[in-house]
């Protein structure tokens, strides 16, 4: 069968020729349909992510059938007993362990859920990760309330795409960043209220001014426009980094923090236990994941070069069916 691996940060992935997996106790064998591209396998393959190790078939996201049913992945690995902190031992699917890119997999029956049926197998496929990841931030870390406003910088990202359709699932009220004005209508058509260009000069103050400041604010980007970001929260708001592409935050001003009394709340993917509540919600709402791209797996290199321009608004998938 074949795979997409990563061999070492020298050279890009390839899809080639692995060996089957073997029959092992307490594991099942999952013919994969759809997996999903995330920004983790990006990174990787530029030797931008920790304790790389060559031979590894990516991939943290997917769907595949087993004994006749279709099951979503869950991508944790090792979370451990405490739903609230992942012990020492946690990994996620796709490095150092094999991952979802491949014809078929070996994954404890315990990694699975079965798939909602008003999803697709494309949406299924792209849900995983960045769905699990947007819940925790979202509804476990900031406790978004339905009557609250809500910033999500960069909506072009797949976490932050899922943070929309989950915040207006759950009543918020929405805002956008991005660098796109088509992401920004894109976003509006799905139900966000508005949305600020952050490419502009005093992006912020405008955003500021035309949604009334935010209660709840997620950001993946860190970086310069972090302290932006902090600028428009109101009093007692709550802020979820998951992810850090821009770099280090700089120019914050603790006075901001302590004055108006903001929690800065980090997240990491999430629990088993988010994994089950987040099919769950998004089973009960019959949310549907927007699907950017669609790729045969032999032509896995133009999905990872879409994510590399920034390209994607949706989630970018990969058709494993022959
Ligand atoms: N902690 C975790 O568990 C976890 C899980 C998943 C992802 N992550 C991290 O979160 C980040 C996003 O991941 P992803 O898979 O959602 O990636 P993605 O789909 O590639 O999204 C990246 C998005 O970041 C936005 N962005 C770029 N520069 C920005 C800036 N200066 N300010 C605000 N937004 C900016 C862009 O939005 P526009 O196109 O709209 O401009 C871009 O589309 C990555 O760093 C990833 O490693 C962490």
């Amino acid at each position: 069968m074949k795979a997409i691996q990563y061999l070492s940060s020298e050279q890009p992935a390839v899809f080639h020729e692995v060996a089957e997996p073997l029959a092992a106790e307490g594991k099942v064998i999952l013919e994969m349909l759809y997996s999903g591209l995330n920004h983790r396998d990006v990174w990787m393959t530029k030797g931008l992510y920790p304790n790389l190790k060559g031979g590894v078939t990516l991939g943290s996201d997917g769907v595949g059938t087993w004994e006749a049913k279709r099951y979503l992945v869950n991508p944790n690995v090792n979370w451990g007993e405490d739903a609230l902190l992942p012990g020492d031992q946690y990994r996620i699917l796709g490095m150092p362990d094999n991952g979802t890119f491949a014809e078929k997999i070996l994954i404890g029956s315990d990694r699975l859920v079965e798939m909602p049926g008003h999803l697709s197998l494309q949406e299924a496929g792209g849900l995983s990760l960045a769905g699990l990841t947007a819940y925790r931030a979202l509804i476990n870390r900031c406790q978004l309330e339905a009557h609250e406003r809500l910033c999500i910088s960069g909506i072009g990202g797949g976490v932050a795409l899922f943070a929309l359709q989950f915040a207006l699932a759950r009543g918020a009220e929405v805002w956008v960043t991005s660098s796109s004005q088509d992401k920004i209508e894109k976003a509006i058509s799905l139900g966000a209220s508005g949305g600020y260009l952050y490419t502009e000069d005093s992006w912020h103050k405008s955003l500021n001014k035309l949604s009334g400041g935010f209660d709840v604010i997620i950001d993946s980007a860190g970086g310069l426009g972090f302290s932006q970001l902090v600028s428009m929260a109101k009093k007692g708001a709550r802020i979820g980094i998951y992810g850090g592409s821009k770099g280090l935050i700089q120019d914050l001003s603790p006075q901001t923090i302590f004055w108006k009394h903001l929690s800065i709340l980090g997240s990491t993917m999430g629990s088993d236990k988010d994994f089950r509540e987040m099919v769950d919600f998004v089973a009960e709402h019959k949310i549907h994941p927007i699907i950017g791209s669609v790729y045969k797996v032999s032509d896995f290199q133009q999905g990872f070069q879409r994510m590399d321009y920034g390209a994607q608004f949706g989630k970018i998938v990969f058709d494993h069916r022959k």
